[in-house]
């Protein structure tokens, strides 16, 4: 089988299950993983033979696609803010609107000197995201996932970035004291809306992740900036569900006695939180 061949059967077999779109960028992720091709190659190569143990893995990752298991999790990396990170079932794929919110901050903050805390961190896609762009701050990221956080301490090693990581609930007593700023991508998705969510989501991304408790979808955008008042923390960055506006500000006003605005992201949604306090 030449790669013209192949391509048109990886197609065929996927296009019950993806738009258009998402099978091009697909077949893309699978040329530059399974061949080591750009995309330029993936189409000048027509001709060469596909040899028998990359066929192999084409038939398994085809298949794999087909159950809707995320390409990021069958390769086990994904790219966040100009870094490749690994990621594996236990830490959320980091997504295009979490770069905004990085970029959101580090427009804010040129190069002074800060003390940063990225809770919830999952891969640590934030926290070593700002790390290398802003190496004279101290960063930390704390996830009450200990599987996550093994993950995040592989990519900050593979980096070779400073950062600390270590293993934290937001819902125990703790604190935030002694940093300047708090940024956050906490689990926000209403349980409610459950049934509507992509299937390669809700099947694969964890749900310690992705959901808010049951009958409080603020709970923890609420927490995150209760600990963040209670600690003496001036500045707090967080991602939030499009559809809450608000209700989630109003929340927010109970336990956060400083200015809060909202933030839309490129396509125009209210998804991103800035709390402030007056110093
Ligand atoms: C939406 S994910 C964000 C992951 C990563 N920061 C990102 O943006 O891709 C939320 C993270 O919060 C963590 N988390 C869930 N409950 C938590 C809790 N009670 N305390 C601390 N972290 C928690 C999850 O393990 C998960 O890694």
């Amino acid at each position: 089988m030449d790669h013209a061949t192949l391509r048109q059967h990886f197609y065929r077999q996927l296009t019950n299950h993806y738009v258009q779109g998402e099978l091009q960028s697909l077949y893309h992720w699978c040329v530059a993983e399974i061949e080591g091709w750009g995309r330029a190659e993936a189409y000048t190569r027509n001709e060469q033979e596909v040899i028998p143990a990359k066929r192999m893995h084409w038939e398994e990752v085809i298949e794999r696609l087909k159950r809707y298991e995320p390409v990021q999790y069958i390769f086990g990396k994904a790219y966040f803010h100009g870094l490749m990170l690994s990621v594996d079932a236990s830490v959320l794929i980091p997504r295009p609107e979490t770069e905004e919110l990085v970029a959101m901050m580090l427009k804010d903050h040129a190069s002074a000197q800060k003390r940063v805390l990225d809770v919830g961190t999952g891969s640590g896609c934030i926290a070593l995201a700002l790390k290398h762009a802003r190496n004279n701050w101290l960063v930390e990221g704390v996830d009450v996932s200990s599987a996550a956080l093994l993950t995040a301490r592989g990519n900050a090693s593979d980096l070779g970035l400073d950062v600390a990581f270590r293993e934290s609930d937001v819902r125990d007593e703790v604190d935030f004291e002694g940093f300047d700023v708090i940024i956050s991508n906490p689990p926000y998705i209403p349980t409610r809306v459950q049934e509507s969510i992509d299937k390669n989501v809700l099947q694969y991304e964890p749900h310690l992740a992705l959901f808010a408790p049951e009958n409080d979808p603020h709970y923890f955008l609420r927490r995150v900036a209760e600990i963040s008042e209670k600690s003496g923390v001036i500045e707090v960055y967080m991602e939030s569900h499009a559809t809450e506006e608000e209700a989630l500000v109003a929340d927010l006003k109970s336990v956060w006695s400083g200015s809060i605005e909202v933030k839309h992201d490129l396509a125009g949604r209210p998804r991103f939180l800035r709390l402030e306090k007056s110093e």
